[in-house]
């Protein structure tokens, strides 16, 4: 039988490339791919949703990119979200919208028909499970801690996709017959859920929720979006079976990876590397280089464990300079001294080949930074990283203090152009983990950049 093009990739180099968040998410892989683009074919998303907020600065223009891939400011590049997302559709038509009419051209956009759909009641469900988690049962008081969740329908629609029988996929938004069905079977079993929301949220919220007038508001979301719906997986084989180069990029950050995250304190997919296989069809075996972005100290969105966590007023300061507010929710983030113990972990998950280290401009003006090189548990040292949130929030960081450097870096293009205690900086960085230094950011602009080796 004659070989397809696209059923050749046993015999295909690995050259393509892989950005992921080696921290808690925020880490400005949203940058980094848009500096890589330019070198790849195509750009696609393979995990998470719309609880991903990547910024890309271009001329002094801010882009706050939530589902739609942080390629798309290159005209003419594939922009592909695949099947590992989950796609709130309004958000969606929403976003390239908002692009369009910023004179982006998105004609490149493609949506995996496989990708699953998050509909209004996974981000009802979202928020109550959120809001139990934070009351004591019978009496309203604050109580446990929530997870902090975007309240994006993340973890819910994820949830469904497991659990398979109400699931529903982008290509059924596109078959009135298929998403009328499955609707129904949603609306039966979340009718308990959908009553307790809508005796808080009242009549004309919860009219919002009937089957038919759900299913006429995916359908008309559906006819929008159909033009860029295909087989995303045969697509991007099909370009590699051209020659052409993808570039893979991951949102929220390892350290909320589903498995490999501070559980449970994560998100509801797989960030790290390895969701490429399962989020795109594409073998993780053709990703040749892969691009671990770390920010030069340490942010967490939401609740769980952050070791060198700064609740005083270097981590005020941190948080201003940086500005250290949430794309997604505006929320600010906490703020921490640079774990290396968390971001050598996050590179041995992923086989990181090379780090692209971000906001050391932030750092400038500090006499003294510190690095955390350790771990002690119940008194006892622990040479590696603590992934399960329990423990990790019993961990007591051990520091080493390096010289601060007080000069302003964001006019920086070349190693050379850093202050030396900023050289030391990175470089003990690098060395502590065990890879070498790609890339450089020394601000939010695509131009504040060094590009190294
Ligand atoms: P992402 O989710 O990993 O894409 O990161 P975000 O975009 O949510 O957060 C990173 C923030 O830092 C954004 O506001 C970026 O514009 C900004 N940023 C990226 N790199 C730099 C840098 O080197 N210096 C400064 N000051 N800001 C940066
Ligand atoms: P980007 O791609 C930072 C965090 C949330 C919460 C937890 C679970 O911009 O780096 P979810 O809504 O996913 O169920 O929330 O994960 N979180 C992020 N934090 N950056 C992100 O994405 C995040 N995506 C999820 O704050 O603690
Ligand atoms: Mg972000």
């Amino acid at each position: 039988m004659p070989q397809t093009r696209s059923s050749q990739a046993s015999s295909l180099p690995n050259s393509c490339t892989a950005v992921v968040g080696l921290q808690w998410g925020d880490e400005g892989k949203g940058k980094a791919v848009d500096l890589l683009a330019a070198d790849h074919h195509a750009i696609a998303r393979y995990n998470g949703g719309a609880n991903a907020g990547h910024s890309v600065v271009v001329g002094g223009q801010r882009f706050s990119l939530h589902l739609v891939p942080s390629g798309i400011l290159y005209p003419g590049k594939a922009a592909v979200i695949g099947n590992g997302v989950v796609v709130d559709p309004w958000k969606l038509v929403e976003e390239i919208e908002g692009l369009r009419s910023r004179g982006v051209d998105t004609s490149g956009m493609m949506l995996s028909d496989r990708a699953h759909v998050v509909l209004p009641y996974h981000k009802i469900e979202d928020g109550l499970r959120e809001d139990l988690l934070t009351r004591v049962p019978g009496t309203g008081a604050a109580s446990r801690e929530a997870i902090g969740t975007t309240r994006r329908g993340i973890g819910p629609a994820y949830a469904d996709k497991i659990q398979r029988a109400c699931a529903v996929r982008v290509g059924d938004l596109l078959s009135k017959e298929a998403l009328s069905q499955k609707l129904g079977i949603a609306l039966e079993m979340k009718a308990s859920m959908l009553r307790e929301w809508g005796a808080a949220a009242g009549d004309t919220e919860a009219a919002k929720l009937t089957h038919s007038r759900l299913l006429a508001d995916a359908t008309a979301v559906g006819e929008k979006l159909a033009p860029m719906v295909r087989d995303t997986t045969h697509y991007l084989h099909g370009l590699l079976g051209d020659g052409k180069r993808i570039l893979f990029e991951s949102a929220n950050g390892t350290l909320l990876d589903v498995d490999h995250g501070t559980y449970p304190f994560v998100t509801g997919s797989s960030c790290v590397i390895a969701g490429i296989g399962t989020g795109t069809g594409v073998p993780p075996r053709l990703v040749g280089r892969v691009v671990g972005v770390m920010k030069a100290y340490s942010t967490r969105v939401g609740s769980g464990p952050l070791p060198t966590e700064l609740k005083d007023a270097t981590g005020n300061r941190i948080r201003e300079r940086g500005r250290e507010y949430g794309t997604t929710t505006g929320r600010p983030r906490r703020v921490g001294w640079l774990d290396l113990m968390a971001v050598r972990y996050s590179v041995m998950i992923n086989g990181v080949t090379g780090l692209c280290i971000t906001l050391l401009d932030v750092l400038a003006g500090f006499d003294e930074l510190k690095v955390c090189t350790g771990y002690e548990i119940d008194g006892q040292p622990s040479d590696r990283f603590l992934p399960d949130a329990a423990a990790l929030a019993r961990v007591e960081p051990a520091w080493t203090t390096l010289p601060g450097f007080s000069e302003e870096i964001g006019g920086a293009r070349k190693l050379s152009d850093l202050p030396a205690n900023a050289r030391r900086y990175i470089d003990f960085a690098a060395e502590f983990v065990g890879v070498p230094i790609d890339i450089v950011s020394v601000g939010p602009g695509r131009e504040q950049t060094i590009v190294c080796g």
